[in-house]
């Protein structure tokens, strides 16, 4: 439990927290979420509240430099039910367009509003009066209308790093009426595109018969970002260490080097892009002998068989694409199923002409922004999939329908015939968009929007702004 004596001004809560135990020591966590804000938690000080990514970890809670980590322990059979059933196997796929079959399970479900309701009751116990709770995303959608049952001062808001989808396929929840009203439990409900917004709002009309914008709730777009001055910084130092020339020598000095850098997941769109660079190869269009497609496949969610299948999927796909095409000089496929620091990712943004973030659905996909913001003044280019976030934002990338094979074999044709020169001021108009629209930009519209929220005792903190 938290420390009760400790009570905190601003709380954010997620599934992870922004540290997982390793050994003995905190190690930073994977994932956009904890990238994105865990410089803003730590530059406004406050709690963090969060599974340390153990079942049944007993740690305690500890006060790191600038921000108060406050785990909330998960059983074995709440990882189960809760973090690989509910949230990843009914919630994930259904707010992903169906890109695998959602499952309904009542014992999950069961199992869902146990964890929620011990998150809402550490941020309970945790909040300073008035505190601002920024509870983020599809794991803890109830989270906000149980705080609220249990801390009618605090003002909360909620974000969904995820798409929201459209009521048609929300309807088929059978506990819909139940995620509904837990995310209305905020005073702020962000998302990341407009559309999402509009599915948000449908399904509260069609389901609920309210348009929760009459009683004053925000509901609102705030498309996340990354920090681009620091991506801009690495950048600057990995090409000082000749670290993009190193690779590509490594590489064996094709002529081009595709990338692409994803959890493994089927949103991803993986497989779907390995067979359209299979048949460029096969058809002419790109030199097996002269390209290198390196593929990093960030390990996830590993113990849902849906995962499993699909890393045996992409495996047995890159194998045949290296045994076809593959020569002594090496292969035309560098798949690494692998983490990287994310100083290594940036020398690998350098290293690459072509940035395939080709998703099938995705709530934003950082890893557009990160790659536009390393290749600032380097050219390069996006090719991105009009089913993510930010393609909304990225407007010059070459933008495709990755369920379309022959239209993502032209967008990768294309990308890889592109003249430096377009390329260059390509780059330079969506890496000025990202450093216009950056995180901090990001977490701080949200929270100016969260503190002017309605408020029975308005006032009564300091803008966050002046806790600095
Ligand atoms: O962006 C969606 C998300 O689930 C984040 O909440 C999380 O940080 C990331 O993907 C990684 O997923 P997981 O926490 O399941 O490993």
């Amino acid at each position: 439990m938290s420390t009760q004596a400790q009570r905190h001004r601003f709380i954010v809560v997620a599934n992870r927290l922004p540290c997982q135990r390793a050994a003995d020591a905190w190690r930073s966590s994977p994932g956009g979420l904890v990238s994105a804000l865990s410089p803003v938690a730590q530059r406004h000080g406050g709690a963090w509240v969060g599974w340390s990514g153990v079942a049944d970890d007993e740690t305690e809670p500890e006060q790191q430099s600038d921000m108060a980590l406050i785990p909330v322990r998960l059983s074995a059979d709440e990882v189960e039910s809760h973090y690989e059933g509910f949230a990843n196997s009914t919630i994930w796929p259904l707010y992903h367009d169906h890109v695998v079959a959602p499952q309904f399970k009542r014992s999950w479900w069961e199992a869902h509003q146990r964890v929620n309701r011990r998150f809402a009751e550490e941020v309970a116990a945790s909040a300073a009066p008035d505190a601002l709770v920024w509870v983020h995303d599809y794991q803890l959608q109830l989270v906000p209308g149980l705080v609220r049952s249990m801390r009618s001062d605090v003002r909360l808001g909620y974000f969904s790093h995820i798409p929201f989808p459209p009521v048609e396929l929300f309807a088929q929840l059978p506990w819909r009426t139940e995620v509904l009203s837990g995310i209305l439990g905020a005073d702020v409900i962000g998302f990341q595109r407009q559309a999402d917004v509009e599915n948000f709002i449908a399904a509260c009309t069609r389901i609920l018969g309210v348009d929760p914008r009459e009683d004053g709730t925000i509901v609102g777009a705030y498309p996340v970002s990354v920090d681009s001055e620091h991506i801009g910084t690495l950048a600057k130092s990995a090409v000082r260490d000749g670290a993009p020339s190193r690779i590509r020598s490594e590489l064996g000095d094709p002529e081009t080097v595709l990338l692409g850098i994803d959890r493994l997941d089927h949103t991803k769109g993986i497989l779907e892009r390995l067979l359209a660079v299979e048949e460029l190869f096969d058809d002419g269009t790109l030199d097996p002998a002269t390209t290198r497609f390196v593929q990093i496949a960030v390990p996830s969610r590993e113990a849902i068989p849906a995962y499993r299948q699909l890393r045996a999927d992409v495996e047995r796909t890159v194998g045949r694409i290296n045994g076809k095409f593959g020569g002594l000089g090496g292969a035309s496929i560098h798949y690494l199923h692998r983490e990287y620091p994310f100083d290594d990712v940036v020398k690998w943004y350098l290293t690459a002409d072509v940035l395939l973030a080709t998703s099938l659905r995705d709530g934003m996909n950082l890893v557009a922004k990160e790659y536009v913001a390393a290749r600032r003044g380097r050219g390069g280019v996006l090719v991105l999939s009009e089913f993510a976030g930010a393609a909304d934002e990225l407007t010059e990338a070459l933008i495709v329908n990755p369920h379309d094979r022959d239209a993502l074999k032209d967008a990768i044709a294309e990308a890889v015939a592109t003249e430096a020169a377009s390329a260059h001021s390509r780059i330079e108009a969506m890496a000025t968009t990202v450093a216009d629209h950056s995180l901090c930009r990001w977490a701080t519209r949200f929270l100016d929007d969260l503190e002017a929220a309605v408020h029975e005792t308005p006032g009564a903190l300091p803008r966050l702004s002046a806790l600095q």
